[in-house]
């Protein structure tokens, strides 16, 4: 029954195929005119013969230029030398979407003017002018971040297909002045995983399933879904995505790339379709520390349409974070907290097992690594579990993460739809009736009506109705407790003997520990690890800090990846070998993966 529902949606091939036909004929010319790829050269079809190995796709070289793997250092230098271009990179990122997206599905929509965009960035740079080191490189954003162009903004939802954006989000503005090219938009989880809390990981109803190269079967992780599954299959630069409670680190370690979650407020939440503005942010996905963190650099910074971002204030350095990268060299001397029992005790044997030999690389290193660093109360603010309602759980709605954010959806999600045009969708009312109107794709009911992928369909969105958006004494005790708790309890993990420590290290696959950082509105890195045997997923090792203490995050995160690679530590990133590659299912698996 479902494999039949799922056969009704119409997708893939139509809308990437669209695309050739929109693009300008002039661009398209002088696109053909510099492309010297190869076309015949290399089979783009997944041979049987090459099942579960990385050569299950293989990625067409761009021009003279290896594009897979390649950084954005690499490519801004082929792009000085002359032997490559914008329009090439976006001309072979569209080829490896047209390879790749029919299975992974991690683009919901190409930008038509991508290659329009492109071909200024050349002029622009043939002119003698380069922007920064994002010029002429194409990213995607997650689909609820805002472009006013040709491109929809939807989170997923059918809900919002045709509205019209007052404008770009401001992180989209900022990249676009650091010469970026919108490549197009991610597919993610509908509304951020807000709408359902039993539901399948990286689906919406516009985008369809997304899944992670890894292995087709499993949750791919979310619900930056399509961000960090692009980039990890090479299928963009780099990519943007948003947080509430683990969206761009939970993708991210699942899919073997670093993520990077910045403190709430230094990343503008303008133009984003929101959840709450207590917790959201705007992150960034790379396969190395430094894409990461260009694309940091170039998406921060005070916006007067969210003065939440006028904390940052006097806290960020001046000529941004790359200037914090290192090497293996700066872990001498370093003194990291491992919060064990508020962590590491819940991470299965086979992934601590792995962690472990990468703490002692780190130790080897000259790092010192102090086990017991506790988060304060961790006894009572840590789940046992990832659960967002634990303070429900425990008896007490009044210091519940999830009290706060179904409250603050309902007002956050209306001030977002008021400045829409070309919508009917003025609230969540307005949402939940399309719902329940269009329950075959958007499952307004629990499953089995509605839709298997939206198991229980749409209890996130009912429960937050309910509330109505009333700010009562439950609400303020909850805000004041979640945030107070996990602020302190962090800063508490990170003094020793009187002493800041470097950071925390954490297990990522363990969800509370983003949990609680969330709550917090604190910063994380995470770092490609390891890989489970028995569903061959990643996972990751992550770094907590402090508010506003990302330049810690950056300069900790490069010094232990530049260990990771020039050791030979089989512990860092890994490329997908596109396990169970002809698997549909739907919903995705949400198991147990140690292998004991
Ligand atoms: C393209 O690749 C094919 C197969 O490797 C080769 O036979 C052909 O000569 C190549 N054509 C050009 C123009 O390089
Ligand atoms: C969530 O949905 C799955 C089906 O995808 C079902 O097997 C499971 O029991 C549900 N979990 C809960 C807690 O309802
Ligand atoms: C590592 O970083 C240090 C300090 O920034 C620098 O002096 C050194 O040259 C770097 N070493 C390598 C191998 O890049
Ligand atoms: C940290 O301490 C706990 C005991 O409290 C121990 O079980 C664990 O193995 C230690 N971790 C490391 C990495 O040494
Ligand atoms: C939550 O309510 C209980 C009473 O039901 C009270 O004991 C507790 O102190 C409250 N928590 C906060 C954070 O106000
Ligand atoms: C907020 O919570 C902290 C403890 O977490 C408490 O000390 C403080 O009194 C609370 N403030 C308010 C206004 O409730
Ligand atoms: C993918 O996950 C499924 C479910 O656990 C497992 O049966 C399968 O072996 C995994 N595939 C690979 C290639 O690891």
């Amino acid at each position: 029954m479902s494999s039949q529902k799922m056969a009704a949606f119409p997708w893939s091939a139509g809308r990437l195929l669209l695309l050739a036909s929109l693009l300008p004929a002039a661009v398209t010319a002088q696109a053909t005119a510099t492309a010297t790829t190869n076309l015949s050269a290399v089979s783009l079809f997944p041979l049987e013969q090459n099942v579960e190995t990385v050569n299950l796709f293989p990625m067409a070289p761009c021009g003279s230029f290896k594009l897979e793997e390649a950084t954005i250092d690499q490519m801004q230098a082929a792009m000085k030398a002359g032997t490559l271009t914008s329009v090439q990179l976006v001309q072979c990122y569209m080829q490896r979407n047209y390879q790749t997206d029919e299975y992974i599905n991690s683009l919901l929509q190409m930008n038509p003017d991508a290659l329009a965009i492109a071909a200024a960035m050349d002029a622009e740079r043939k002119a003698g002018k380069v922007r920064g080191p994002l010029h002429g490189i194409p990213f995607t954003v997650k689909d609820n971040i805002a472009s006013k162009d040709n491109l929809e903004t939807t989170a997923g939802s059918w809900a919002l297909i045709g509205s019209i954006v007052p404008r770009d989000a401001f992180v989209v503005s900022k990249l676009r002045a650091a010469g970026a090219v919108l490549f197009g938009k991610a597919t993610l989880s509908e509304w951020a995983d807000m709408r359902s809390n039993n539901y399948s990981e990286g689906y919406s109803g516009r985008g369809g399933q997304c899944r992670s190269a890894y292995n087709f079967t499993v949750n791919p992780g979310g619900s930056s879904s399509g961000s960090a599954v692009a980039v990890s299959a090479n299928a963009i630069a780099f990519a943007l995505g948003t947080e509430t409670d683990g969206s761009v680190i939970n993708p991210a370690e699942r899919n073997s790339i670093v993520g990077f979650k910045p403190t709430v407020g230094l990343t503008s939440r303008a133009g984003v379709v929101p959840e709450s503005e207590h917790q959201d942010t705007v992150g960034t996905f790379g396969r190395t520390v430094r894409d990461a963190v260009y694309a940091l650099d170039a998406i921060y910074g005070v916006d007067s349409r969210d003065s939440y971002t006028l904390a940052q204030k006097g806290k960020t350095p001046v000529g941004g974070y790359s200037q914090f990268l290192t090497n293996r060299t700066a872990l001498k001397g370093a003194v990291f907290g491992l919060p064990w029992n508020s962590f590491w005790v819940y991470a299965d044997p086979e992934q601590l097992r792995q962690l472990k030999q990468l703490l002692r690389l780190i130790t080897d290193a000259g790092a010192t690594i102090i086990n017991g660093t506790e988060i304060t109360d961790y006894q009572t603010i840590v789940a046992p579990w990832w659960n967002w309602d634990y303070g429900t759980s425990r008896g007490f709605a009044n210091e519940s993460e999830y009290t706060v954010v179904k409250v603050d959806f309902y007002n956050n999600i209306k001030s977002y739809l008021s400045e829409l045009q070309n919508t009917k969708m003025r609230s969540l009312e307005d949402l939940v009736q399309f719902n329940y109107d269009n329950d075959g794709s958007e499952g307004g009911n629990p499953w089995p009506l509605g839709n298997p992928a939206f198991y229980s369909g749409q209890d996130g969105f009912l429960a937050s109705l309910e509330t109505k958006g009333i700010k009562d004494q439950t609400y303020y005790q909850a805000l004041n407790f979640t945030q107070s708790k996990t602020r302190n309890g962090i800063n508490d993990a990170l003094t020793y003997k009187g002493k800041k420590l470097s950071g925390l290290l954490v297990p990522p696959d363990v969800g509370q520990s983003y949990q609680i950082a969330a709550q917090a509105g604190y910063p994380v890195i995470t770092l490609p690890a390891g890989v489970h045997s028995a569903t061959s997923m990643p996972f990751g090792l992550a770094i907590m800090q402090t508010a506003f203490a990302e330049a810690e995050l950056v300069k900790w995160g490069s010094a232990i990846e530049d260990l990771q690679l020039k050791s030979n530590t089989p512990f860092k990133r890994s490329l997908p070998k596109w396990g169970n590659y002809l698997s549909r299912n739907i919903p995705l698996l949400n198991i147990y993966e140690g292998s004991d």
